[in-house]
This record gives structure tokens, sequence and C-alpha cells, in this order.
């Protein structure tokens, strides 16, 4: 079969990474990469880190509102899935990357498989929640990581076509894990130590584009008077120049802001932080995989396996309850293998193929 991934953020090259190559020993894949994260450290420092093939189409549709982002994508999606005409479109998770590529080939008639299929936070002024809704809504195949993510497709009605497959993220995390080993200089390059450390993560609008919710996060972890290490997403960082807290922050020995890393040497930093505080639902998965324990600076959690699995508490933007979880959260039950056995790829591509049966 003919197959067209989109891909065009951070959180899609690692999952592509995972998938493109399994894909790619059975079917014909065009992988389009829309250009949504352009800056290095975001682009093409996670190429490298990850192995990720060199993409048939490089667009270069950067940043701008969401309907501006959103529609140029989709003009120059359409036109490589008319000159390709895929039997099947490929879309990763919940970002404008992939609404654009939903919208675009659903409009030409091409059935799409979405990977990471489900996850829900049941508030739809979250704009990646408005993606993840439609891209469900109009998939063919629904690849749903979790048992929480089928729960959550069939309380929406949607029952057709949904297999729960296991975490694609999960699968490349083991699959570099021996190559994480060897990042290990990444720690001297900070100057941190195993186990004596926060790692934050910070990029969700709702958090990054309000002061007060920005605040918040810092004055929580900065009451911890542990080492923070925080790698910035460039779009928190205009913000911390924004509402003018670079300077408070720079005064502040126990934060330290740090350049966005590729994936190998965040999962090393991620193994050998003492807990990691995030708004990012990948890093909390990531965490998990790492037996590290998280804080969730989300008001809901679009992973509430995690916090049920008694590895990540959910405190939202709020100083006190940050603080209050950096000193005494521990976590709780046993590892259980929520996200799959490391062979979601295997299965997806499975389905996939079985389609050129029917
Ligand atoms: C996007 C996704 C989010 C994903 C995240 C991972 C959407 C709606 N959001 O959020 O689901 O978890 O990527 O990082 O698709 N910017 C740069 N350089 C870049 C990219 C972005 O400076 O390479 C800045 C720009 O100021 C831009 C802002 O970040 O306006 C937002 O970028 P955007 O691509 O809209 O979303 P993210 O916040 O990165």
């Amino acid at each position: 079969m003919k197959l067209l991934s989109v891909v065009g953020t951070r959180p899609q090259f690692v999952k592509a990474a995972a998938l493109s190559p399994v894909l790619g020993k059975k079917h014909d894949e065009i992988l389009v990469n829309t250009g949504q994260h352009y800056d290095y450290e975001l682009a093409r420092a996670q190429f490298d880190a990850l192995g990720l093939r060199e993409p048939e189409y490089n667009l270069d549709v950067g940043s701008g509102t969401h309907a501006r982002q959103t529609a140029s994508m989709m003009v120059i999606l359409e036109d490589a899935m008319l000159k390709e005409k895929p039997d099947l479109v490929v879309l990763y998770g919940d970002t404008n990357s992939t609404l654009a590529g939903a919208l675009s080939a659903s409009k030409l008639g091409i059935p799409l498989a979405h990977v990471e299929s489900g996850p829900r936070q049941h508030d739809l002024r979250i704009p990646e929640e408005i993606n993840r809704v439609i891209a469900d809504r109009l998939s063919f195949l629904r690849f749903a990581p979790t048992g929480h993510t089928v729960e959550n497709l069939r309380n929406e009605g949607i029952t057709e076509g949904v297999h729960l497959t296991g975490d694609v993220m999960y699968d490349i995390f083991l699959k570099t894990r021996s190559k994480i080993e060897e990042r290990s200089g990444i720690l001297d390059q900070y100057g941190v130590s195993h186990g004596k450390y926060i790692l934050m993560t910070l990029h969700r609008p709702h958090n990054s584009d309000n002061k007060t919710a920005l605040q918040e996060v810092m004055n929580g972890v900065r009451a911890s008077g542990e080492r923070v290490l925080f790698p910035v997403h460039p779009r928190t960082l205009v913000n911390l120049e924004r509402f003018e807290m670079m300077a408070e922050l720079k005064r502040d020995s126990n934060i330290s802001l740090v350049k966005p890393v590729d994936y190998l040497d965040m999962v090393t930093l991620m193994r050998n932080a003492r807990i990691i505080v995030t708004d990012s639902g990948g890093v909390t998965r990531e965490a998990y995989f790492c037996e590290v324990p998280s804080v969730s600076i989300e008001e809901v959690t679009p992973w509430p396996e995690v916090a049920e699995a008694g590895w990540s508490q959910v405190t939202g933007a709020d100083a006190d309850r940050i603080a209050n979880a950096l000193e005494n959260f521990a976590p709780r039950g046993p590892r259980l293998p929520i996200f799959g056995d490391g062979d979601a790829c295997g299965k997806i591509v499975d389905i996939i193929s079985s389609l050129e049966d029917k």
C-alpha cells in the first residue's frame, strides 16, 4: 500500500521514529513534515537523535495563529495528497499538523489512520482537545494506546475501527534505551547528579501564555529549594520575557533555564531526575517508562492511568499543591503494563496490512 504520514512537531518526530521504520518494511511510505516546529532544537536535532529518515516533503509552514497555521498546512498537504494519491493517510497525536492532515485527507476521501487515538481532557478550550476530537471522529483506523483511550472513544459513540495497540512512545523508549545509557555526559554538562534534581517542562498555552499560571508554577518549584533543570520551550521563553520574569529567574539559583534538548538527552535527564514536573502528556508517560514519579501541572491530565497507577500527582498550576507534591509525593503502586508490551508498531502495521486483503 502507499501511505502518506504527516508529522510537524517534536512529539510527532518521536512517534514517527517508532512507527516509520516498521511501516517502511511492508509499505511504501511518503513522509511529510509540515514544518510546524522549525527551531533547530525542536526539529532537526530530534531527527538526528532519533535517526528519523529525511521526509519526502519538507514544508515550511512555521508559526501563526491557529487558523493561519492550520489553513496553510491544509493547502500544501492537499497538494501533496493529490500528487501522491495515497491509499491511507497516517496521523499522529493532537497538534495542528494532525488537524490539517485530518481535514485535507477526509475532504479528498482518503481514509485516515490515527496513532494515539482517544486521550481526552474533556475541555474544548484546549486546542489539542479540539484536534483530538476531530481527528478521531474523521478516522477510519483508530489506534488507541490504553484502555482509558478506548473507553473515551466509546463514550463518544466511537467503536468502529478502534484497536488497542499500546503506545508507540513506549516502543521507541525501549528501542533507544541502550543509546540513552551512552548519553550520561549530559548530567555533567548541566552539573546535576542522579536523583538530586527536579526536571521541569512547560509549554501548554493555558500555562505558558498566562502570567498567573506561569508565576504559580515557578513559585511552586522554587519553594522546593532543590535544583530545578528546566529545558524551556521557545513559546515559554518568549512569555517569560514578555511577563518580565527572566530577571527574577536568573537571580534564582535553584532554577536553571536551558535550551530544549534532543530526545536521547531528554530521556537521560528524565531517568536520572528525582521527580519530574510537566504539563506534557508525552513527558508524563515517559516519566512512567523511566520509573520516575511526576507532578502534572494540568488541571485534568489526558493520561489519568499514570496517576491511577500511583506514579503521578495532578496539581494544576497551583504553587501550594506543586510544592506539597514535591515535598510529599512518593510513587505507590506496582508498575503495570498500561502502555502495552513495546510492540505497538508491529500491531499497527499488521492491522494496516490486513486492509490489503479486503
Ligand atoms: C505544539 C502542539 C502541541 C505539542 C507541542 C510540542 C498544537 C496546537 N500544539 O505546541 O500539541 O504538544 O507542539 O512542543 O499543534 N515556536 C518557536 N519555534 C518553533 C516552534 C514554535 O519559536 O520551532 C513558538 C512560536 O512563537 C509559536 C509558538 O511557539 O507561535 C507556538 O508554536 P505552535 O507550533 O503553535 O505550538 P506549540 O506550543 O509548540
